[in-house]
């Protein structure tokens, strides 16, 4: 296990620890949740001011031609960068939900033959509800959701699309991106991935997938609800309809024409009118990435696991996440049937993470604002809480 004296001497030589000092973290907190919602950058408070005060107070209307109408390609394009994707591949619009609705029926109605939505039992419940919705929406088709190990088998001819999020909430377990895209191509399918858990904290390439979603809430630290993004491979963006046709997603919005004529590239998938204040808290969390090596900077997050890791092998608690820090993200899973009481022992004591039914207890590692020594520090919190809650 390691001590404080290591943790320290780590984060001495972290070429990470400078971005700490850029996020407002409450003092007291050891924040283990920039999974479910990032931390605040200090750039934001800036940014939203002036967004208030400037853009929208100063400016008005006036701010649509100074940067906000870009900003969906804008921010984008940023995206892209963090994902394997080309700068003209990606947008920021609506919710992942939402996105996930358009590319699923689109991905549907790509070729009639093929029917079925392929996705996994225990994917995060909207990616499985939004299938669910937009298979109920094209006539003739079904989900078919499997647990893991009967994915590869249910992947066949009558395979539209397949509905995979690349990082598991729970278990941070980890797809194998480029073998399972392989796999669905093989087939005849299409690919969708949600990189929801991984953007931002894992090296994410999507290379040759056919469309991908992601929120912007997470470790790319856009703010509470923040916008989501969808990308489209290029291959496919003159083909592919938004279901979602808005006035916004249209070749020439300020034409006013009554028939609907999809916009170029990206921009179709646009529906309505971005929200400006949260897009631009987005941009500000995103700009906290640029120039980062996302290898280097899972390589921190492989380190704070196996600390947490060890820490919770010390005191016998089941780890729910793989070892190898290829197939898996950044958040450590442990399951104890007290988990919910522990997790809100845990909060009161400081250190907040997260409770997910039934029985894990769940750590994001965000390796751009946490040090070696608050892992440390919160493994033996945990081990004190999970002490003083016997399992019978
Ligand atoms: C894999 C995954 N997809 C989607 C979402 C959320 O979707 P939305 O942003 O529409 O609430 C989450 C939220 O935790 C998630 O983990």
């Amino acid at each position: 296990m390691m001590t404080l004296d290591e943790a320290r001497a780590l984060d001495a030589a972290d070429p990470f620890a400078m971005h700490r000092a850029r996020f407002a973290i409450p003092d007291g907190v050891i924040y283990l949740d920039g999974n479910s919602l990032g931390a605040l950058p200090r750039a934001t408070i800036d940014t939203a001011r002036d967004t208030v005060a400037h853009q929208w107070g100063d400016r008005l209307i006036r701010s649509w031609g100074e940067g906000w109408m870009d900003a969906p390609a804008r921010i984008g394009a940023k995206i892209a960068a963090l994902i394997g994707a080309k700068s003209n591949e990606v947008i920021v619009a609506d919710s992942t939900s939402t996105n996930l609705f358009k590319l699923i029926v689109a991905g549907l109605r790509h070729d009639p033959t093929r029917t079925v939505v392929v996705s996994e039992a225990g994917n995060f419940p909207t990616d499985l509800h939004i299938a669910e919705g937009a298979v109920a929406c094209v006539p003739g088709t079904t989900l078919n959701a499997v647990p893991r190990d009967q994915l590869a088998d249910a992947i066949d001819d009558r395979t539209a699309l397949v509905l995979l999020t690349h990082v598991h909430y729970k278990t941070a377990e980890r797809f194998d991106m480029a073998a399972w895209t392989a796999r669905a191509h093989d087939a005849g399918a299409l690919i969708c991935w949600d990189l929801s858990h991984s953007a931002g904290a894992v090296p994410v390439d999507l290379g040759d997938a056919d469309c991908a979603v992601g929120c912007g809430y997470k470790f790319l630290n856009g703010g509470p609800g923040a916008p989501a993004y969808l990308m489209v491979a290029e291959r496919h963006q003159a083909d592919w309809a938004n279901p979602i046709s808005g006035w916004m997603g249209h070749a020439a919005p300020f034409a006013f024409t009554d028939p609907y004529e999809p916009g170029h590239g990206m921009e179709r998938w646009r529906s309505g009118t971005p929200a400006m204040l949260a897009m631009n808290a987005l941009e500000s969390g995103i700009d906290e990435m640029a120039g980062i090596d996302m290898t280097a900077l899972f390589a921190k997050s492989a380190a704070l696991f196996d600390s947490l890791a060890a820490q919770g092998d010390a005191i016998g608690l089941e780890c729910v996440s793989p070892r190898e820090p290829a197939s898996r993200g950044s958040h450590i899973g442990f399951r104890h049937p007290r988990a919910r009481e522990i997790v809100d022992a845990l909060i009161e004591r400081g250190v907040i993470g997260d409770f997910r039914d039934p029985d894990i207890m769940r750590f994001g590692l965000t390796p751009l604002y946490l040090s070696h020594e608050d892992i440390v520090r919160a493994g033996e919190i945990i081990a004190q809480t999970v002490a003083d809650f016997p399992r019978d």
